[in-house]
């Protein structure tokens, strides 16, 4: 394989509730760590695997991974972007590309991990998975009141994981100021163009606890 994969999961989960760090979180028995892991070891193109650990919790997330699939651990940070930044610093000598990917995004099919990865490799410096918006979008002001109806067809909700040439990645994080919450952004600031490919519903973030009541209905109704 040619692609280093880094997975934050360094987050605390305050949206999910109460509990251990989301990325320890159960879903059908196994942390959505060991899910998520175990997807992206499945795709052929990866070569390593650089996970970004709560601080408290590297020991635990080393042996979880153990039997999952050969990774490296390193401590996480504040935000999502120093996690990645530290998972980002971590990666070995050799993959010349790298995608970031949500330790949240635990069904992703390993199919998304390698049609990511391939329109990288194909020529493209920065590639996201993208789904159309199905809801009507309104922009309202503090107090709730509707400015107006946004034209939907131009926009795409972005997930993970999101691919790049390993320097163009390692150049955004160098001159990132204003943390943000996806990698791309970071590039997009560089001036440096970024595509779309088609991403997948499995790919859905769990965030709220209705999403892993989702995810774990999905998994009972087709086990993967
Ligand atoms: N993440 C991280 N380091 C942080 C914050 C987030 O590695 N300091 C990771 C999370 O573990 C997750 C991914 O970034 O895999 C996407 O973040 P999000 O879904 O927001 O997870 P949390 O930050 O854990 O959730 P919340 O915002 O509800 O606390
Ligand atoms: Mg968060």
């Amino acid at each position: 394989g040619d692609v280093a994969v880094l997975v934050p999961a360094a987050g605390a989960g305050v949206r999910l509730g109460p509990g251990r760090p989301k990325a320890l979180r159960l879903l059908a028995g196994e942390s959505l760590l060991v899910h998520a892991v175990r997807r992206i070891a499945a795709a052929p193109c990866v070569h390593s695997i650089v996970v970004a650990a709560p601080t408290a919790e590297l020991n635990a997330v080393a042996e979880l991974l153990a039997p999952v699939a050969p990774v490296i651990v390193v401590a996480g940070g504040a935000t999502r972007q120093e996690s990645v930044a530290a998972a980002l610093a971590a990666v070995p000598a050799g993959p010349g590309i790298v995608l970031v990917h949500d330790a949240a995004r635990a069904l992703t099919p390993p199919e998304l991990v390698e049609s990511v990865a391939a329109a990288v490799r194909a020529g493209q410096d920065a590639v996201i998975p993208v789904l159309p918006v199905v809801d009507t979008i309104k922009e309202v002001s503090a107090d709730d009141a509707v400015l107006g109806t946004v034209d939907r067809s131009a926009l795409r909700a972005v997930q993970t994981p999101q691919g790049f040439r390993r320097d163009v990645l390692a150049a955004a994080h160098a001159a990132a100021v204003d943390p943000l919450t996806d990698d791309a952004g970071l590039v997009e600031k560089q001036g440096i163009p970024v595509r779309c490919v088609p991403g997948s519903e499995y790919a859905m973030k769990i965030t709220r606890p209705f999403d892993l009541a989702l995810a774990e209905h999905l998994l009972a109704a087709a086990p993967a």
